[in-house]
């Protein structure tokens, strides 16, 4: 294929052709802009789930899923684990740049004096069974904060970014503590000025007054890693609802609920739980071919949980991160979990089994992050909430693009094949309508 630049495509269809605009991206990725292709041809295109369509021009994330790239503005993951911390990931994601000392400490500030949860939302808490599950409840109680704090939507972003960031980042991430908190029946833990994004969360976790906790640095740095791995991933499905949702022009945490929901599905950030269920079934059954078996098997619905993507077709770069923390870690605090053994022998036997090697399956974010969590002491009904707290700051600068970019409401078209024009008397045989 030539290197000259394509900028236009011909579609014909009939009797009848078209031009349409490419456009090329960063990378050289090109698209057919079909924006009025409608508007000319009466045209429309056909593409469920979405995944061979670009939904927007955007800055934030890049993934070659063919040789399994993921930067954050052009910064490679692997280098931002190595090199800072969650929270200037989070301000990366937003700003576009990595903060200045001077930016990074008023960042800090600012997660430090929004990380109190209004005290008349613990009033939530006490409405909720007791063994609610944690994304239910933030995804309620994350749409409620915008009758706690000032409306923050595409028009009245009545603060800056970071004041909305900050309160979403930091004020979640207590939500979610005390959500566990109360589900154990202990008394919640607030959050401290003197410690660090992760090691708060960790602390508001898992602190007593019975029973102080210890904060490892290594738990702290691995946490920061997680939490950096799962930041963001450009245009996933909770990410499009957020955008989607946002488009309505409804609030920030309207939308950010929304992207709550939408992750909590075992397809997306729910793999992580259903991934440590299912290596739990495995262990007890103790035939891990029989379960590659039934993963082949399309008349049954068993699919091997943390394998797979829709963009990724090798390994997913963080899947090989956090393999290796894992391993690293485990070593560290001197914990071993055979559901890691059980974890390995399925991933030996799947890589070199011909059906996921055609299928391009590979271990995705969410196959060993749930030992990770287990081995911090994360309890399993909190692992897709942990997923979700860190993947607020990649909702918010989404949603934030989104506002800067589009102004016309997220409103798809269809192909009806439904009935047409029923013009018998449809209603004959029903019961008249009672006057
Ligand atoms: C996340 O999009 C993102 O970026 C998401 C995410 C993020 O950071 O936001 O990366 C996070 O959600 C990771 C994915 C977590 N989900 C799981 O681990 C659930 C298990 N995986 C699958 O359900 C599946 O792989 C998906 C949902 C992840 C991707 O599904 P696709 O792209 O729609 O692929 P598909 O369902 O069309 O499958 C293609 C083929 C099918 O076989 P054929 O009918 O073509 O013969 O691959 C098979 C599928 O049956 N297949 C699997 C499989 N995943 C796909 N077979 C067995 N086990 C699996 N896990």
């Amino acid at each position: 294929m030539s290197n000259e630049k394509i900028d236009r495509a011909t579609l014909t269809f009939g009797d009848r052709s078209v031009e349409l605009p490419v456009v090329t991206g960063t990378e050289g990725e090109c698209a057919l802009d079909i924006s009025h292709l409608r508007e000319k041809t009466k045209l429309v295109t056909l593409d469920p789930g979405l995944g061979n369509t670009a939904s927007c021009f955007s800055k934030i994330t890049y993934i070659d899923g063919e040789r399994g790239i993921l930067r954050y503005r052009g910064i490679p993951i692997e280098k931002l684990v190595e090199k800072v911390m969650f929270i200037d990931v989070a301000y990366l994601l937003v700003h576009g740049v990595l903060p200045t000392e001077e930016e990074r400490h008023n960042f800090s500030q600012l997660l430090n004096f929004n990380s109190l949860m209004h005290e008349d939302m613990r009033h939530f808490f006490d409405l909720f069974p007791h063994d609610a599950h944690p994304m239910h409840i933030l995804s309620t109680m994350i749409n409620a904060m915008a009758a706690f704090y000032p409306n923050v939507d595409s028009k009245s972003l009545v603060e800056n970014i970071d004041q909305a960031t900050a309160r979403v980042i930091s004020i979640v991430r207590t939500m979610a503590a005390f959500v566990y908190k109360k589900s154990i029946g202990e008394p919640v833990v607030y959050p401290r000025h003197d410690l660090s994004y992760c090691a708060n969360f960790l602390n508001m976790m898992f602190d007593s007054p019975v029973k102080p906790y210890q904060i490892r640095p290594e738990t702290v740095r691995l946490l920061n890693i997680l939490f950096i791995l799962h930041a963001d991933h450009e245009q996933n499905c909770s990410t499009t609802a957020v955008r989607v949702i946002g488009s309505a022009q409804v609030n920030l945490y309207a939308t950010i609920s929304a992207g709550i929901s939408a992750l909590s599905g075992p397809l997306h950030g729910g793999a992580n739980q259903a991934v440590i269920e299912m290596l739990r079934t495995i262990q007890e059954d103790g035939d891990v071919d029989k379960f590659i078996k039934m993963a082949k098997d399309k008349s049954n619905p068993f699919r091997l949980m943390g394998f797979g993507h829709r963009v990724y077709k090798i390994y997913d770069p963080r899947a090989s991160i956090i393999r290796r923390e894992c391993e690293q870690y485990l070593k560290t605090i001197h914990y071993s979990d055979p559901l890691l053994d059980v974890a390995h022998r399925i991933e030996e036997a799947a890589l070199k089994d011909p059906y996921f090697i055609d299928h391009h399956l590979y271990p995705n974010v969410d196959f060993y992050s749930g030992i990770l969590y287990r081995a911090m002491g994360i309890p399993e009904n909190m692992f897709t909430a942990m997923f979700a707290l860190a993947r607020l700051p990649g909702w918010v600068a989404h949603w934030q693009e989104m506002i800067g970019s589009q102004t016309k409401i997220t409103r798809p078209r269809q192909v009806y094949v439904g009935k047409p024009l029923q013009t018998s008397d449809v209603f004959a045989s029903k019961n008249p309508l009672l006057i």
